[in-house]
Parts: C-alpha cells; structure tokens; sequence
C-alpha cells in the first residue's frame, strides 16, 4: 500500500534570481521543494550548491529533497542533512558504499536517498532498500531539465515498488524527469509515490495549481490501478 503522494516541484526550472519568490509561490502546494545540485563533474551542468541551500533554508518551511549530481558525494552530501535538508539523495554511480553513506546522512539529521541514473540497471541495488528512505529512478539522463520522460524506465519502478511490497518496508519511491500531466499518470501507476516536476510546475501560470493537478494526477491514477 503506498502513501500519499509527494509533489516536488524542482526548483532547476525556477528563475534563479528570485528564488525565495518562487518557492513561496509553491507554498501550501508543494509538499517537497526539489534542489538539484550539479557539479560540471558527474553531469556536465553547474547549478546550485550548499550556500544557497542554507540561504534558501531560512526563506520557507517547505521540507528540502536534495538532489546531489555530484561526484564524491561522501565529501558532501552530510553538509546539506546539516543545513536542515529533510532528504538528501546522492547516485549510485558516484558512491562505493551507499550503505555508509545512508547512514552517516541519518545520524546527520536528513532522510537518506539512492538515485539510479538512466542507463544503471536497479536489481543490484534493491537488497540496500532497507537502509534507504528514497530511492530515485530517473526518468531522464540526469544532468537537465526539460527532457523527455522515457517511459521504459517505469520497468525499474515496478521492480522496486515489487520489493517494497513484497519486504513491506518504509521507502519512498520518487521518479525525476519529464513528469508532466501527461506522464505522471504512468509513474504512479507503475508504483511511484514521490513526484520531481521543474517544467510542469515552473513553466505553468499558476505553480501552485500545477502541483494541485498533478498530485490529483497521481492519486486518481493510483486509486484506478
Ligand atoms: C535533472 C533534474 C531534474 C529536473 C527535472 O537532472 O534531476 O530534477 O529538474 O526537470 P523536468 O521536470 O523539467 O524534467
Ligand atoms: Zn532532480
């Protein structure tokens, strides 16, 4: 039985010059604010990194999931649990020991999340689920904003969502990229109950009806599944 679903409007779509405004924009809608960190390392885009996560900490109360595209996350990715984030999701292709660093990130004060780029296989990661909060399928290649959603990655989803079921465990399963009106029907029913969305929410009239719909998306899809 899943849970209700999460909206995480990414901020990567926002403008970046008045970021405080357009995250109070989402205020009351949103239930996570989605923080993509990128380090022209791990991804060749350069975003955002911890100053202004503690900055824009102090402008809201609307929980943080940090998205971290970096490599050596184990460098840090506890420095953001310790800036108040509520989740902090670090890639598997970047990180020898996601158990550990699971760990050090819940004794730093944050949730703990494993993302799983587009081309990574997830069977060799679903035995760490019990030591994980969130688990991140991309649906996308991770890297930026505004691609196509690729609907073949839903088989992943379903391989996870089959194992939480199955081992009944306390994870969040959240898919990142292309989620839109139109798609994010698909990712809840293939089990997905946590929802990046940067284009579908920033580039909308009104973000903090995009989120309202997309979150009605989800459940009528999952309640008709
Ligand atoms: C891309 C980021 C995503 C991105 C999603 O690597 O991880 O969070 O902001 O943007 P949309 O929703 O536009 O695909
Ligand atoms: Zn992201």
């Amino acid at each position: 039985m899943e849970a209700k679903p999460i909206i995480a409007p990414s901020i990567l779509a926002a403008d970046f010059a008045r970021l405080a405004d357009e995250v109070g924009a989402i205020e009351g809608a949103a239930d996570w604010v989605h923080v993509d960190v990128m380090d022209n390392h791990f991804v060749p885009n350069l975003t955002i990194g911890l100053p202004v996560v503690q900055s824009l900490r102090k402008s809201t109360s609307i929980p943080f999931d940090v998205h971290l595209m970096i490599t050596d996350p184990e460098r840090w990715a506890p420095g953001y649990a310790e800036a108040g984030a509520y989740n902090v999701t670090f890639h598997a292709e970047a990180c020898e020991n996601p158990v550990a660093l699971a760990k050090t990130l819940r004794a730093a004060g944050s949730k703990a999340g494993l993302a799983i780029d587009r081309d990574t296989p997830v069977e060799p990661y679903l035995e760490l689920l019990p030591y994980l909060d969130t688990l991140l399928i991309m649906t996308i290649k991770a890297g930026f904003g505004g691609q196509k959603f690729l609907p073949e990655m839903l088989e992943k989803v379903r391989d996870v969502r089959r194992r939480i079921s199955a081992k009944d465990l306390e994870v969040r399963l959240e898919v990142d990229g292309g989620i839109a009106a139109d798609t994010i029907a698909q990712a809840a029913e293939a089990g997905a109950d946590a929802f990046v969305a940067g284009t579908a929410v920033y580039g909308a009239a009104d973000p903090a009806e995009a989120v309202r719909h997309l979150r009605g998306l989800a459940a009528g899809a999952r309640s008709s599944g």
